[in-house]
């Protein structure tokens, strides 16, 4: 019997191999362009010059006259130009779904939840998801969670760096914002704590599935022929299995919360769950996990990616960071009596607030977001779009264009966003879209930078932090993924300050 299943596996992967190998050679082949963008990127001859395949495209976006380029062999159309930006997420917004090749891409993952769903689905989850952040009882408990995060977790485990652990060692400061981000999105969606800001740094299986499956799901949206990660997926092999494992672990933890939670009722929590519990199909469990997931992706890797890129200019600009710590004193008193501030305080740190906007424009957490084009179109700079395109737009790529910031766009320069009475000063959305703009601007916003200022300014008040090594010679090195994650992570030393 066993021999006739293998017999039968064997012949089934030989034919799909032969369907394969048919579909790469002759209906892929409708896509194959050797123009010279099409080359470059086919044999992955742009490495000779960047590091990033974001640094490549930023170039050749400077380049265009229009800030627009088209990938022929992705079917993708990137820009940078902020007219272009308005058009696709705002003016013309129902022409650009996520779309179907974006749901397949993404689906395993993310299922129904709101990053990948379109029309009335994402319309449910927006709303309530929207009503529920920017209620005042949320916002108090997601300010509580940073807060005992940072006091509990965080001030102890930097203080044990800079005084107990021998001097010269070294601390990932990616690695600790990535785990506080999680225990904090993880109490705020799940209202489970998964302790993993502690020494010394334990494993988590939920982080651990969540950062494969986010990496391996990058890559196939990066896949000239999709065919065959499909081919894997239906054998199972490869990094379709891993990816599979990953997903398999994250639904099976994620599960077992919603059942658990659904044992200890829903009354008096402020969780994400709970308020989609009451209003979720009691046998929709599937639904509840995929609208949960989406929170714990948006809410961790977004954060920390975004402080490491904070942190990264800010000990190689230590200008910046002691005029932040002046800052600091002024409006919170000198003295390290409290090392987390209270939303008025945070309201009154114009120029922290502003460092943080320019570091995310050098360093924006979502380096390019794509959509795709349910019709034929015409974007603002005369470039055509046929339906089905894919159409990105680069926020990586729109923080270095001098059309848009000036000429001095790759220094890191907090005053830019400051009027002349040191006041912050916000820039329009389409010519910044860290956060996206239009209908679907992110919704975890006013959350996210108030995680960020708290974590900084328990930081820079309490500690030094330097460089633990010279900064490489070609600039920050990043790993594929969803969220932008740096090589080799942020190595620091840590210093206690005197009060
Ligand atoms: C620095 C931190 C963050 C950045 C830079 C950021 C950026 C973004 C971007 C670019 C999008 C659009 C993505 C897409 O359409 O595929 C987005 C959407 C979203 N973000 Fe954030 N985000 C951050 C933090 C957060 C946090 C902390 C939460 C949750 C508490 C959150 C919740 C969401 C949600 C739910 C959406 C989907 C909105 C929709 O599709 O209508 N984000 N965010």
């Amino acid at each position: 019997m066993l021999q006739i299943i293998l017999a039968f596996t064997i012949i089934i992967s030989f034919f799909l191999f032969i369907f394969s190998l048919f579909h790469i050679i002759f209906l892929q082949k409708l896509r194959y362009c050797n123009c010279e963008i099409c080359h470059a990127y086919l044999t992955s001859s742009w490495r000779n010059d960047f590091i990033n395949l974001s640094d490549w495209y930023a170039h050749l976006l400077r380049r265009s006259p229009t800030s627009t380029i088209k990938v022929h062999v992705l079917n993708n159309v990137i820009t940078a130009n902020p007219d272009n930006v308005e058009h696709i997420l705002k003016t013309h917004f129902h022409n650009y779904p996520k779309g179907k090749q974006f749901s397949v891409i993404l689906g395993d993952l993310l299922g129904r939840g709101i990053f990948n769903s379109d029309g009335d689905t994402w319309r449910f989850q927006r709303k309530l998801a929207s009503l529920e952040l920017g209620s005042v009882s949320v916002r108090v408990f997601a300010h509580e969670i940073v807060r005992n995060e940072i006091e509990s977790r965080l001030i102890p485990i930097l203080s044990s760096f800079s005084t107990t652990k021998p001097a010269g060692s070294v601390l990932d400061l990616q690695d600790v914002f990535k785990r506080f981000s999680f225990d904090t999105i993880s109490k705020l969606s799940f209202g489970f704590d998964p302790d993993c800001l502690r020494l010394p740094f334990p494993t988590s299986e939920l982080a651990v599935a969540f950062d494969t499956a986010s990496t391996l799901s990058a890559k196939r949206a990066l896949a000239p022929f999709p065919l065959l990660w499909k081919i894997k997926r239906l054998l199972r092999i490869g990094s379709e299995k891993k990816l599979k494992e990953s997903i398999d672990v994250i639904n099976r933890l994620a599960g077992d919360l919603i059942k658990q939670r659904r044992k200890t009722g829903l009354a008096d929590n402020n969780d994400l769950i709970s308020r989609f519990m009451a209003v979720v199909a009691e046998d929709d469990d599937e639904y509840l996990r995929d609208i949960v997931v989406s929170f714990l992706l948006a809410g961790r890797d977004t954060v920390a990616a975004g402080l490491t890129g904070f942190f990264w200019l800010l000990t190689r600009h230590p200008k910046v960071e002691n005029r932040i710590r002046e800052e600091l004193d002024r409006v919170m008193g000198t003295g390290f009596d409290s090392v987390t501030a209270s939303s008025d305080e945070m309201r009154n740190m114009d120029y922290l607030h502003a460092t943080l906007y320019e570091s995310m424009r050098l360093y924006p957490p979502v380096q390019f977001d794509s959509k795709f084009s349910l019709n034929d179109d015409v974007l603002s700079d005369g470039t055509f779009v046929r339906r089905g395109t894919r159409v990105t737009y680069h926020s990586y790529a729109m923080g270095r264009m001098s059309r848009i910031w000036g000429p001095d766009y790759e220094e890191f320069k907090p005053e830019r966003w400051l009027d002349n009475e040191g006041k912050y000063r916000p820039e329009n959305p389409v010519k910044y879209p860290v956060f996206q703009a239009g209908a679907r601007v992110c919704i975890g916003k006013e959350m996210a930078i108030m995680e960020m200022k708290s974590i900084a300014v328990a930081i820079i008040r309490r500690f030094e932090t330097r460089a633990a090594s010279p900064e490489p010679s070609e600039g920050i090195r990043f790993a594929p993924g969803l969220t932008a994650t740096v090589n080799g992570g942020l190595p620091v030393l840590v210093q206690e300050r005197n009060a």
